[in-house]
């Protein structure tokens, strides 16, 4: 600062010398069309106020952009009111209010906020798309001040979360605070100062994964503010499709006392797909060893359950898709799993496509809202898939919860994962984690049989019927803080 006080305005006042003459001519020039108008022509200027900014805006136009926060709405669905459940449980709700605003904390950003563009304004800057590396030096694309002609022209822009440089400071006009967060431009002419604003860079000083910046761009009365992205690029994780369907897909299944059904779906599955690998996680009580080549069998504590079952066999998966089947399945010449395949291809966005079991293959819409922080969130579900469909396939309707067969990208299926918190009869949970994580369609043109029931399994049916009402209730009040759930709302 000290350097520069006296310094910098006798070399102002020298340069608004040397342009005094030609200042003078372009004024008379321009005097007529512009300044005069407030003068002696006010209705006139009234009409042409948006493209001249011939002064006197009124203040409530003028004034700074308007920031707000995206308000919190209260939601309600008929059905399970968790909150209601757990509201003598204070421990509870104190640690879940605790971590849902450590998880806001996390997951929202200086950005997720509404910026509205003021009207009348000179100032030209990037509204959107301006994305900056973590401390890396980067010009701000796009900076401009187009208005009449002044005899001097003076901006700042401050930021919060960076640093603002000029790259050549010393010519074109007067720069302080170069280096700093706030930056005050002023010169003598509107192509000196643009000169300058197109030379301005930004480095964040946070290093952060994903997070923003708001920098105020001002001059005299105008204020605008615009976003600068800031994040770092994550390394693709990428597979090669290999050469044919067994390097592009493997079959996961989780088995629990059904060896005989496990058996005949091998069988069927090695009909069609020799070699392609099978991955089977067992809980079974007694373990035995699956017979056959390409097959990994895991085999895990008893009675780890399903969802358990589902993540160690899908941890294991080399190839870009699994194919997740139940061990009751039987593969027809209908179960062509290059098909889906070809729909999972053919999206690039798609993370899941379900196809059906039998004559069946049902398919649900859900709608989530955030609701209040200390209340939570409502979640309802819906019969029947978006009306939208994937491209090029209208037997695939985009869903939010489909059947247990299903066609999957392994590394989005690894981001949510199958929570072993939930050991039976738990399948909508997994896409209720999946809301707004997981594009999915559910196709009708490939189908899977199912085995017809055995009777007899008294020790597998009874397992499967166990109810696990209040752990999937606390699951769904605390881990996806829910206010309410209705996974019926038709
Ligand atoms: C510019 O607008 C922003 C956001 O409304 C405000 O925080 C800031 O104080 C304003 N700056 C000036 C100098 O008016
Ligand atoms: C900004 O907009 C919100 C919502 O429209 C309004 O409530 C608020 O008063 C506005 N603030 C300013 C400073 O204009
Ligand atoms: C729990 O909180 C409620 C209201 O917030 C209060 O009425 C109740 O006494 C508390 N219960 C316990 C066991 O602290
Ligand atoms: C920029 O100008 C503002 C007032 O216009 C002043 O408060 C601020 O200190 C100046 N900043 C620098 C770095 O000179
Ligand atoms: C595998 O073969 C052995 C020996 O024939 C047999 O005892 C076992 O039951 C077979 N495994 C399964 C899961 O059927």
């Amino acid at each position: 600062m000290e350097k520069t006080g006296g310094k910098q305005s006798n070399r102002l006042f020298l340069m608004s010398m040397r342009h005094f003459r030609k200042t003078w001519v372009r004024f008379l020039l321009l005097s007529g069309v512009s300044l005069c108008l407030v003068l002696f022509a006010p209705t006139l200027h009234k009409r042409l106020v948006g493209i001249k900014d011939c002064q006197t805006l009124p203040s409530a136009l003028s004034s700074a952009t308007n920031i707000s926060r995206r308000p919190p709405t209260h939601c309600s669905c008929k059905g399970a009111l968790l909150k209601d459940f757990f509201k003598n449980d204070n421990d509870t709700v104190r640690r879940r209010q605790e971590e849902y605003r450590k998880h806001k904390a996390r997951t929202s950003s200086s950005l997720d906020l509404l910026l509205v563009a003021p009207a009348n304004s000179p100032l030209q800057y990037p509204i959107q798309g301006f994305t900056v590396v973590p401390l890396q030096r980067t010009l701000i694309p796009g900076l401009g001040v187009y208005a009449p002609h002044r005899d001097i022209y003076k901006v700042s822009l401050v930021a919060s979360r960076g640093l603002l440089s000029v790259e050549e400071p010393g010519t074109d006009g007067l720069v302080e605070g170069d280096g700093g967060n706030q930056l005050n431009i002023t010169a003598l002419s509107a192509s000196g100062l643009n000169a300058l604003l197109g030379r301005v860079h930004y480095t964040s000083t946070v290093y952060r994964l994903r997070t923003g910046d708001l920098v105020h761009f001002l001059f005299e009365k105008h204020n605008v503010t615009f976003p600068v992205d800031i994040w770092q690029p994550s390394v693709p994780i990428i597979f090669d499709l290999g050469e044919d369907i067994n390097s592009q897909v493997t079959i996961t299944t989780k088995t629990f006392l059904r060896y005989f059904e496990l058996n005949t779906m091998i069988s069927s599955i090695r009909q069609y797909y020799k070699t392609m690998k099978i991955i089977i996680a067992d809980d079974s009580f007694d373990p035995i060893k699956v017979n056959g080549s390409d097959i990994e069998q895991y085999f895990m504590p008893p009675g780890q359950g399903w969802f358990a079952g589902r993540t160690l066999a899908v941890s294991q998966v080399t190839t870009k898709y699994f194919l997740w089947v139940d061990d009751d399945f039987y593969f027809t010449e209908k179960t062509q799993i290059e098909k889906l395949v070809e729909v999972m291809e053919s999206m690039p966005e798609l993370d899941m496509v379900s196809a059906g079991v039998g004559r069946s293959g049902f398919s649900y819409r859900m709608t989530y809202e955030e609701g209040q922080e200390d209340e939570g969130g409502c979640l309802l579900r819906f019969r029947g898939p978006y009306k939208e469909t994937v491209p090029g396939f209208p037997q695939c309707s985009l869903s939010n919860v489909v059947i247990n067969f299903f066609l999957a990208r392994t590394d989005s299926v690894r981001k949510v994962l199958f929570d072993p918190r939930l050991k039976r009869a738990a399948h909508s949970q997994f896409f209720v984690d999946a809301v707004g994580k997981l594009l999915i369609a559910s196709c009708n043109h490939i189908t899977v049989d199912h085995q017809s029931k055995r009777p007899g399994n008294e020790q597998y049916h009874s397992f499967r019927k166990q109810s696990e009402n209040h752990q999937n209730y606390l699951l769904y009040f605390f881990k996806n803080h829910f206010s309410c759930i209705n996974l019926k709302a038709d």
